[in-house]
């Protein structure tokens, strides 16, 4: 069985033995172009360099509202419907307009690795991009010289325990898989983490990306973030019942 979880009831799963889901691709977007006059244009032309000719529904959807405006977004949208980019675009305008440093925060050390290796390719000639992943116990100071900076939930919330002077000239936080405030284990420090930065620093620009959020209005009201939502994903998904050599899929709603 070959099973892939994107909010498919676990009761479903577990009742057709051979239950599974497939995939069949679809394309969307509206051209770049037309939010030449929306966005800045250093942000612009570092786009068209990266080859991106279509800016897909969850990016459109936030410049749209509001995100070159600094406005906190809750941007809930299917697993790889590009919101990594929406996050990219809010840390660029930031960092090359002077308003401050960005943090990329990840869950996972080896996330932040991954992070950290495709901005440094992707704008290691513009910004200074660092990490800091590393020892809890040290308030990483030197990141001081750095713009853009990948870190873990616990080290950041190690660094302001260390009242790292830096963290003052932040202006976007960026939380990826914001959902994982519900999570047991590392829900608390994240919940915890938002809650002083929005303290300490007023007038900072939230952006938290979430592929699996039920209660989007509720979690975007406690941000004080502006939802955006799209469904659009660039693998569709496909229900069915695998049994004998056969599918049937589920008939579309
Ligand atoms: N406008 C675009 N044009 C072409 N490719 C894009 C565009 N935006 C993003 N991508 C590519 O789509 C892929 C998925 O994007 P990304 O990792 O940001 O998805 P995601 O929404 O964060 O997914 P997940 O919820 O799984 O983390 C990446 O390889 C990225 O480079
Ligand atoms: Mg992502």
């Amino acid at each position: 069985m070959s099973l892939i979880w994107d909010g498919f009831p676990c009761r479903t799963a577990c009742f057709f033995k051979e239950s599974f889901i497939i995939l069949s691709s679809k394309v969307l977007g509206m051209e770049l172009s037309k939010f030449k006059d929306k966005m800045p244009a250093v942000v612009y032309d570092l786009l068209m360099q990266e080859g991106i000719a279509e800016l897909r529904p969850s990016q459109w959807k936030s410049i749209d509202a509001g995100l070159f405006d600094g406005k906190n977004l809750l941007v809930c949208t299917p697993t790889a419907s590009g919101k990594t980019l929406v996050a990219e675009m809010t840390a660029l305008d930031a960092i090359l307009s002077e308003r401050g440093k960005a943090v990329y925060i990840v869950p996972l050390k080896a996330l932040a690795a991954e992070k950290y290796k495709e901005f440094k390719r992707k704008y290691g000639k513009i910004l200074r991009v660092g990490m800091s992943i590393g020892d809890l116990d040290a308030s990483d100071n030197y990141l001081h010289s750095y713009d853009l900076i990948i870190c873990t939930s616990e080290k950041l919330d190690s660094m302001i325990r260390h009242h790292t002077p830096w963290l003052s000239e932040v202006s976007v936080i960026v939380v990826d898989e914001i959902h994982l405030l519900n999570d047991p284990g590392r829900g608390p420090t994240l919940e915890i983490l938002i809650t002083m930065l929005r303290r300490m620093l007023p007038k900072m620009q939230l952006i938290g990306l979430s592929a699996t959020i039920g209660n989007e209005e509720e979690f975007a009201s406690w941000l004080g973030a502006t939802l955006v939502h799209d469904t659009w994903r660039p693998v569709e998904l496909k229900k069915g019942i695998y049994l004998d050599g056969e599918v049937e899929f589920y008939p579309e709603k």
